[in-house]
């Protein structure tokens, strides 16, 4: 079984999920490429795709919606499952109620269901540093308002990633 884990990070937080994900269906004895969507060009040739992005403003990267516009046949011909990074902090539910996970589902998630009918949509917990933010992310993110709903610091779950990951791994090559 042949996966590409296709991602798009800024910073780096997705980057890391990732290579986690990568390193789990290794583990388990999938052959698997961790790749850069920025890095992608012909992406036929994969039994099966896992693919990233972080969100910023309830958006995946550019580079993540393009690999997909890119490559919407073959993924969608094939086992497909799309993750999101995205809220930081720990709250459970946010001041409305609702679900944080659920609340931060980047809008591209509605669109991809219907395209590529992936076998799971994941939005994980992120991470930034004030420190390595440039530009107006670095004078978005310092914004009162915005500080309170975006605390700095890691808040990704490994555990939960891990077995997101392990479960996609026992789908592919169940146990004999
Ligand atoms: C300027 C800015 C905007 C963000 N917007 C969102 C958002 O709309 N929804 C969300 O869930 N997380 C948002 N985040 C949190 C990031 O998605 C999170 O830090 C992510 O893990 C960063 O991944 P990266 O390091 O791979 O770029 C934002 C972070 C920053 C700094």
């Amino acid at each position: 079984m042949r996966t590409l884990v296709a991602y798009a990070s800024k910073y780096g937080a997705t980057e890391g999920i990732a290579q986690r994900i990568g390193t789990v269906l290794q583990d388990k004895g999938l052959e698997v490429e961790v790749r850069r969507c920025e890095d992608l060009d012909d992406v036929s040739g994969y039994d099966a795709y896992i693919v990233g992005s972080a969100t910023y403003e309830f958006n995946w990267r550019k580079a993540a919606r393009r690999f997909v516009r890119r490559n919407v046949d073959e993924l969608a011909a094939h086992p497909v499952w799309l993750f999101s990074s995205g809220p930081v902090g720990t709250e459970q539910v946010d001041k409305n109620g609702q679900d944080v996970l659920k609340a931060a589902e980047p809008k591209q998630f509605s669109t991809y269901a219907d395209l590529l009918h992936p076998r799971g949509m994941q939005v994980f917990r992120g991470a930034f540093d004030h420190e390595k933010l440039r530009g107006s992310d670095r004078l978005f993110a310092w914004m009162p308002a915005i500080r309170d709903i975006l605390p700095q610091g890691d808040f990704r779950e490994w555990p939960v990633i891990e077995s997101w990951a392990a479960s996609i791994a026992d789908e592919l090559q169940p146990v004999r």
